[in-house]
Formats: structure tokens, sequence, C-alpha cells
């Protein structure tokens, strides 16, 4: 048996991880991360390109946002195309100043994981069986087996940053947690080209097909998204039936101007809301998609997982200079409070803008849920007032201080 310590153990090299980490050794504080598959494996999930102003202040604070603030496209607006009509959010005008970035999540962990082995920061890859010990003790610690050998890592802390099908959540006993989530009734089909992108700023489209959304990574490589029924499957979906389909639900103009090629990466994911509570349990804090999951219609995703970075990094840099463990109780109540204002936009969000089919979300009718959001519509994308709320939320609300 290999026995190490650090001051505080994180499971999981996703972007949660990697950021936490690299804040804690700014500050001085050991850390391990801990990591079920290849470093080329984490690069090789096609995920969100929208960063608020929080996250980019966090990558800045770490130290790794030299190619982000490079390379990033700064998005001062986004719009929203519906009912045969196109509404541009002005992200900037209607919120005093706020944008956001438009940089690859791939490039943001790609930039994480370069910083953290310059900084020589110990990161267990292709590390197997992690299990979470003690966590309500005074000395909690992690099992895990690499390259054919065992190892406990002693801590004091343990952030369990593995995500949706990680071990964390799992290691809080069932009784103590409480399990919220909403499954919609379809997927998103997403694909990546090396093709210059259809517009300047993303569309997000309800069309009478269907949702669609138009992103980018730079001027060069397109990000595209169909939602699709939940049975259907990649093999389902050519290039070319991709295309045809994107262009039927697309604005005229931008399908007009729609430039397709080969696609580099062609997924499809469920879409789900999701938020485990408390995020906190013992000596053991959830972060990011350990915690709480967002369907995509809101960029939340890795925005979420930032602020709770934020909050724990706060917690964590106070247990450590100052000896005020007072805080820590604290972390879940603060995440939580922002994670929900994320939960609910996004949830909004997609019952604004997709096709529910037949699915009977609220108790109701598909139809009359339809009207519903038929006139959600009409208030938001044309009132100054909806509009300021829709940008309010895209840019970010503020974090809050421990
Ligand atoms: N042991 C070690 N590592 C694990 C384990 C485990 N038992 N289970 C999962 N992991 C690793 C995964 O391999 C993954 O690399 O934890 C990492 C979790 O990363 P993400 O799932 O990306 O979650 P997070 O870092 O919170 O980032 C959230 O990234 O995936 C997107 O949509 C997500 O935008 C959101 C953001
Ligand atoms: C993306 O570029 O992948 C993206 C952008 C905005 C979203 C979702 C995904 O809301």
């Amino acid at each position: 048996m290999n026995k190490i310590s650090t001051q505080v153990a994180i499971i999981g090299a996703g972007p949660s991880g990697l950021l936490l980490g690299q804040l804690l050794h700014k500050q001085g504080i050991s850390n391990v991360i801990i990591e079920r598959v290849t470093g080329d494996y984490v690069l090789g999930r096609i995920r969100a390109g929208i960063l608020e102003q929080g996250f980019a202040d966090l990558v800045r604070e770490a130290g790794v946002a030299e190619r982000m603030d490079a390379e990033g496209e700064i998005h001062e607006g986004v719009e929203i195309a519906a009912d045969g009509e196109r509404f541009h959010i002005d992200l900037k005008g209607l919120t005093g100043g706020d944008v956001v970035i438009c940089y690859g999540q791939t490039e943001i962990t790609s930039d994480l994981m370069a910083a953290r082995a310059a900084a020589g920061l110990e990161t267990y890859y292709e590390a197997e069986n992690a299990q979470l010990h003690e966590v309500t003790g005074d000395k909690p610690w992690v099992s895990f087996e690499h390259q054919g050998e065992q190892y406990r890592l002693d801590c004091d802390y343990i952030a369990g940053c593995d995500g949706f099908h990680g071990v964390s959540r799992q290691t809080i006993p069932a009784d103590k947690r409480t399990e919220h989530e909403r499954v919609y009734p379809f997927g998103w089909l997403g694909l990546l080209s090396d093709t210059p992108p259809v517009s300047e700023e993303l569309i997000y489209c309800k069309s009478e097909r269907g949702f669609a959304l138009a992103s980018r990574r730079s001027a060069t490589r397109s990000r595209y998204y169909l939602q699709v029924p939940l049975d259907d499957t990649v093999e389902d979906w050519s290039d070319e039936d991709f295309w045809q389909e994107l262009k039927k639900r697309l604005p005229a103009d931008a399908a007009d101007a729609l430039v397709t090629g080969p696609s580099i990466e062609k997924s499809i994911a469920p879409l789900r809301s999701f938020v485990c509570e408390p995020m906190q349990y013992g000596k053991l804090f959830l972060v990011g998609d350990a915690a709480h999951i967002v369907p995509p219609t809101g960029a939340k995703g890795l925005n979420l997982a930032a602020s709770d970075v934020a909050a724990l990094y706060q917690i964590l840099t106070r247990v450590y200079h100052d000896n005020d463990t007072d805080c820590v109780s604290r972390y879940s109540e603060v995440a939580l409070r922002r994670v929900w204002h994320g939960e609910r936009f996004s949830w909004w969000m997609s019952n604004m803008l997709h096709d529910f089919g037949d699915e009977v979300a609220t108790g109701m009718d598909s139809k009359t849920f339809s009207r519903f959001m038929d006139s959600e519509r009409d208030y938001y994308l044309k009132t100054e007032e909806g509009k300021t709320v829709i940008a309010r939320q895209y840019v970010g609300l503020p974090y809050e201080k421990v």
C-alpha cells in the first residue's frame, strides 16, 4: 500500500477539478487530483463554449488566462429566432456592460492541464476504483488503484469534482441527500466542423421542426446542435442529413449563408435538470456536475461549476490562511443559491425554445403548455424588461461572497 497525503484531495480532472486545483495551488494549499481516465480522453469530450465573466475572472486569477484572452471571442449579444422573427439580445447594453467569452471548454481544460503539469502538481490519471473513506471524521482519506498498485491518500478535505457519474455523490448516504430531477423528452445532436460559422453571434432557434443552435469555436470552426428524439442515435444522422435539417430550422438568410463540411465530431446528449442537496457531507464537497446538471439551452453547465469552485476556493483559503473553519458549513447554501438560478434559467429557456411533442410536461395537455410558452416568448422577447431578464441571466448573476 502506497501512502500519500495532501491537504485537499480532488476527485476528477475535468474543468472543476483542474480549476480548483490551480487556484488552491496559487494559495499554497496542496492538492492531488485522482482521475479515472487519461488526459487525452478528458480532452476528447466536446462540450460547451460560452464563459461567463465570473468564470473568465477565475481563470485569470488562476494565472491560466493567456490563451483564453488572446483567442477567446468577446460576445456582446446573442440572437433568438422564434415565431418567424429574430430577436437580438443586447447583452452588453442591457446589463450595463457585461459580456460573455466564446472559448471552447476543451481549450480551457487543455490550458488548465498544461498549467498543472508545468507547476509539477500531482495528478493520477487512469486511477481506478477510487473510494472515499471517513468523510464525516476528522481525517478523511481516499483509496484508489494506479498502475496495479494500491494507494491511500490522506487529506483534510475532499472535493468531489467527478461529474454526474462519479463516486462522490454516491458517498453521501441516500437518506442524507435529496435529488431533484427533470429528464427532457428529447436530446441534442451536436456537430463540430471546420467550417466558418454562419453568424458572428450565437443563434438559438425555435422552429416548427424543433430547436437548433448555431454556435462557434473560432472564425473557422463551428458548433451546431439539433433537437432530436430520445431514441435517435448518431448512426441515424449522416452529415448530409444533419446539414439539410439544420437549414430547415435556421432563419432563411442564415440557412442560405450556411457553409457545410465534414463533421469532425458528432454526438447526442440527453437533456436533464438535476440538483443534489446538500452539496456537502462532512469534509466532502460536491462541485460541478457531481452535484448538478442543466440542459445546455442556457450555457450554464460549465459556468455553474465555476461558481461552485469560487465558493469552495474562498472557504478553503480562509480555512488554511485564517484558520477560520466556521465558513466551511456554508458551502452548500451559498453554492446552491446560484445553482438554482442557473437551473431555473436553463429549464425556462428549454421550455420556451423546444418542441415538447405530446409530452405532458406539467400535468397539462401539451398544446396548452405550448400556448403558455408562446405567450412567454411574446413577453420576454418583445419587451425591453423581458430581454433584460434574459440578458442578466445569460451573462451570469454575480458570485456571492461566502
Ligand atoms: N474517479 C476518478 N475520476 C472520476 C470518477 C471516479 N470514480 N468518476 C468520474 N471521474 C472523472 C471523469 O472522468 C471526468 O474527467 O471526473 C471528471 C468529471 O468532469 P466533468 O464531467 O467534465 O465535470 P466537471 O469538471 O464538473 O465539469 C462540468 O464540464 O462536462 C462538462 O457539461 C459539463 O459543462 C459541464 C462541466
Ligand atoms: C456550444 O458552443 O457548445 C454551446 C453554446 C451555447 C449553449 C450550448 C452549447 O447554450
